[in-house]
């Protein structure tokens, strides 16, 4: 039995593999709007086979964007634009969610391929917001720290956006709680240095996520699934840990949250990192360990046995392909012909498909 593509079942909806396609910022929008380049982008990775394809992080309102070309989920026009890439992947055989997220304290630059820079407000930039006035680096601006009106309206503005991705036909949500965008900046101490309810202990730093997490369950229906991605660890003296993780997963688990998809780092500039082949998979094999709690593995996994060793030896239930599914949007189809596993092909591909 090939493990990596058994079917993964959550509430109501069945992935057809384990194989998802990792959130990936295309900074093509305008407005917010998504484009012709994220139907044939998002909709080759459909027809190369991916179980689940994972839309970018949509900014649930424009200060949530970390730059102007991000992909935006914050009003209703941004629906029927969505829904064409759902309903496409859908016919792939496919199914879709989308990243709902806030850029904090991170908002704000322009895109990689326009220097990547912070951008003023005279440049078309904003003033960023997060939960202490702690910039990521001199190089980024000082964010203004949110008041408590502020927090009620960014959980709100999440609550927004996942209703629009309920009507714009996603069967997953996962919330982007890491990489030191801002649900994450509240969860760790490196950069949330608040008194109230929102900062100092455990409790109080993950209660925006929580917060957050009550505000998307509330407006999805109980067949589909919710995920969450965090930073498992800053690596980095004084920041969130593993432990941490494996914490704040158990009292996901009880909110409803469906799959932990652990990812790490980013919060701060420098951390000591050690990056290489499937260097975050450990957290997320022990979060699945210790709690229970489905996991997602993500990071420098880039090949077919690799990725099968993974599912198979239960260190997570899917894995996430990043830039290998750049590399190659057919790394579902080549992977499970790889594997020995035999996989349907699009019929107008049928000619081409490898004999096992
Ligand atoms: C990313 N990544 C990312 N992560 C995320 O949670 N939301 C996002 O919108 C983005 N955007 C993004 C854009 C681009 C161009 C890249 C290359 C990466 C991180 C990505 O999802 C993944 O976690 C990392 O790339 C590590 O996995 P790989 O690439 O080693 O498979």
């Amino acid at each position: 039995m090939v493990h990596l593509f058994q079917p993964f079942i959550q509430r109501g909806v069945t992935l057809r593999n384990r194989l998802v396609i990792s959130p990936m910022c295309q900074y093509s929008s305008e407005n917010g709007f998504s484009t012709d380049w994220h139907l044939v982008h998002l909709g080759s990775r459909a027809v190369g086979g991916a179980g689940l394809v994972l839309l970018e992080a949509a900014a649930v309102t424009p200060a949530g964007r970390i730059t102007p070309d991000d992909l935006g989920i914050w009003q209703d026009e941004h629906v029927a634009g969505l829904r064409r890439i759902t309903d496409f992947i859908r016919t792939q055989g496919g199914a879709s969610g989308i990243q709902l997220a806030h850029a904090g304290r991170k908002a704000s630059h322009n895109s990689p391929w326009k220097g990547g820079k912070a951008l003023s407000p005279a440049e078309g930039g904003w003033l960023p917001l997060g939960p202490s006035a702690l910039a990521f680096s001199p190089e980024y601006p000082t964010p203004q720290a949110l008041d408590k009106a502020g927090i009620t309206q960014i959980v709100e503005d999440f609550r927004q956006g996942a209703r629009r991705a309920m009507e714009a036909g996603f069967e997953v949500i996962e919330l982007h709680a890491a990489h030191g965008y801002l649900l994450h900046e509240f969860m760790s101490p490196l950069s949330n240095e608040r008194t109230d309810e929102y900062g100092g202990s455990f409790e109080n730093r993950v209660r925006l996520l929580l917060e957050v997490v009550a505000a998307t369950r509330a407006e999805m229906p109980a067949d589909r699934p919710l995920w969450v991605r965090i930073s498992a660890t800053d690596w980095t003296e004084g920041g969130w840990t593993a432990d941490d993780s494996v914490r704040l997963a158990r009292l996901l688990q009880d909110a409803g949250v469906d799959l932990l998809d652990c990812s790490t780092a980013a919060n701060v500039p420098k951390a000591d990192i050690p990056v290489g082949p499937g260097y975050q998979v450990r957290f997320a094999e022990q979060v699945r360990r210790e709690t229970g709690l489905a996991t997602g593995a993500v990071g420098l996994i880039t090949d077919a046995q690799q990725a099968e060793e993974i599912v198979a030896s239960g260190k997570a239930d899917v894995v996430l392909l990043g830039r290998e599914s750049l590399r190659d949007a057919y790394f579902p189809l080549h992977a499970a012909h790889e594997l020995g596993a035999d996989v349907k092909w699009p019929e107008q591909y049928e000619r081409a498909k490898p004999k096992l």
